[in-house]
């Protein structure tokens, strides 16, 4: 069977052979005709007004799904220019939908230093909370924090994102930190590069003017109270949470050059932590500030550490009675040591989250006080993820 089959193919395939050549041609010959009588047709046609009409409705549906908006649409420098909503629609300018653009530090400073000269606002501004992340790549705790802002309402918060440069972040497109990275600069740590990133964060969560309050965070943060008890806190603040103190040993004034006089003397010199948490107009003078900022630059070098020592230092000069004087991010340096504490899986009980939740300390809030001293926690190695998540529900209530 299959050797007949086989031969029956052979000859099929002689006699096509054959006839290739004839055949081809008086194909080709074919085909321009009916190519050229098509033309004659559609020309014929496309003259009356019903098939056109037709046609124009047929294309009009097709085209619709990618020209969804009006015509005339024009590309310039990373806006997109149309003749019913241009780059000068309030929407844009009020909070702008991406966190990308093309801006060198210098420009992104300047326009996130601007703050209106009107107090009242032209729109009903809802106070929104931005939560930067300063990370060296991954975000291992993400899925805890996933469930921090899940279900909540997307307009009372943004994330912003300061990962290295060409590092790609690792979220799926459903998660609100899909797309939230901020262009950013390498960091190198102890050094100005690391309150650059800082203050990069901070201008481009400016750009936004719902954003309200500013809060630092790194990888290794966790939220301890739930997104209505963080949110709750922070807006109704009326101060910025900057941990400030003066340390007379080596480690703070010892670090103090006295070039960065007469402008900060050595009595005005202050040290704290790094995790800030800050109201706009605080957040808009860090980045409007270059005289304070340039000294820093010059003067703080290892082992003088700019992210210890300059918010703390300008704030205590200028803002004082603006600052709560401490941090809302628990950390634990009572072993001592250059580092806190790194919280792995093992101690991550629930004692132990309830006692940062609560430890029946009291700290001042507004003109009263307060059991809740702190929102946030570090240093939480990756492995305390699973123990984290079993608590969230039952403990954080989130
Ligand atoms: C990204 O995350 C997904 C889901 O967690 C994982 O399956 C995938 O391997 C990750 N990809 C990379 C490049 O890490
Ligand atoms: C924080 O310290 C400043 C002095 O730098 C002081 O003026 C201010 O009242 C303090 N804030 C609180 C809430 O005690
Ligand atoms: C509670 O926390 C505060 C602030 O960190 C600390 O000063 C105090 O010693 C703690 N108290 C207890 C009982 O752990
Ligand atoms: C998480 O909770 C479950 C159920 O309560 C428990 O069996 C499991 O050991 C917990 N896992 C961790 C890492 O704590």
């Amino acid at each position: 069977m299959a050797r007949n089959a086989r031969g029956d193919l052979m000859i099929d395939i002689e006699r096509q052979q054959q006839h290739t050549g004839i055949v081809h041609r008086l194909f080709q010959v074919l085909s321009y005709l009916v190519v050229f009588m098509a033309g004659i047709l559609l020309g014929l046609l496309s003259s009356s007004g019903s098939f056109n009409q037709h046609f124009m409705s047929r294309a009009e549906l097709f085209l619709s799904a990618d020209h969804a908006g009006p015509r005339g649409v024009a590309p310039v420098g990373g806006c997109t220019i149309v003749e019913a909503e241009d780059c000068m629609s309030m929407g844009r300018f009020l909070s702008p939908k991406k966190v990308t653009h093309t801006m060198s530090d210098e420009e992104l400073l300047w326009r996130g230093s601007m703050v209106p000269r009107k107090k009242e606002y032209p729109y009903k501004r809802v106070p929104k909370v931005a939560f930067l992340f300063l990370t060296r790549g991954p975000l291992p705790l993400l899925p805890l924090w996933e469930r921090f802002f899940h279900g909540q309402r997307k307009d009372l918060y943004n994330i912003y994102i300061h990962a290295p440069p060409r590092y790609q972040l690792n979220v799926s497109r459903d998660s609100m930190f899909f797309g939230r990275e901020i262009p950013s600069q390498d960091v190198e740590w102890g050094t100005v590069r690391l309150t650059d990133a800082e203050r990069r964060l901070l201008s481009n969560a400016l750009l936004d003017h719902s954003n309200e309050r500013f809060v630092l965070l790194s990888e290794s943060c966790i939220p301890v109270y739930n997104f209505p008890t963080v949110y709750e806190y922070l807006t109704s603040s009326d101060h910025s949470f900057v941990n400030i103190y003066d340390d007379p040993s080596g480690d703070g004034r010892g670090r103090y050059s006295p070039h960065m006089q007469p402008r900060i003397t050595l009595e005005q010199w202050r040290k704290g932590s790094q995790w800030f948490e800050m109201d706009r107009d605080l957040a808009a003078r860090i980045v409007g500030d270059t005289e304070y900022y340039d000294l820093f630059r010059k003067y703080c070098k290892p082992a003088c550490y700019p992210d210890e020592h300059y918010i703390p230092t300008y704030l205590h000069i200028f803002h004082g009675p603006k600052s709560a004087n401490r941090s809302l991010t628990y950390v634990d340096w009572s072993h001592g040591g250059p580092h806190p504490a790194r919280f792995e899986a093992e101690m991550v009980t629930e004692k132990f989250v309830r006692s940062i939740r609560d430890n029946g300390t009291l700290c001042s809030y507004n003109s009263g006080v307060t059991s809740l001293c702190y929102l946030f926690a570090r240093k939480f190695a990756p492995n305390a993820l699973e123990p984290l998540l079993n608590l969230s529900f039952t403990l954080m209530e989130f």
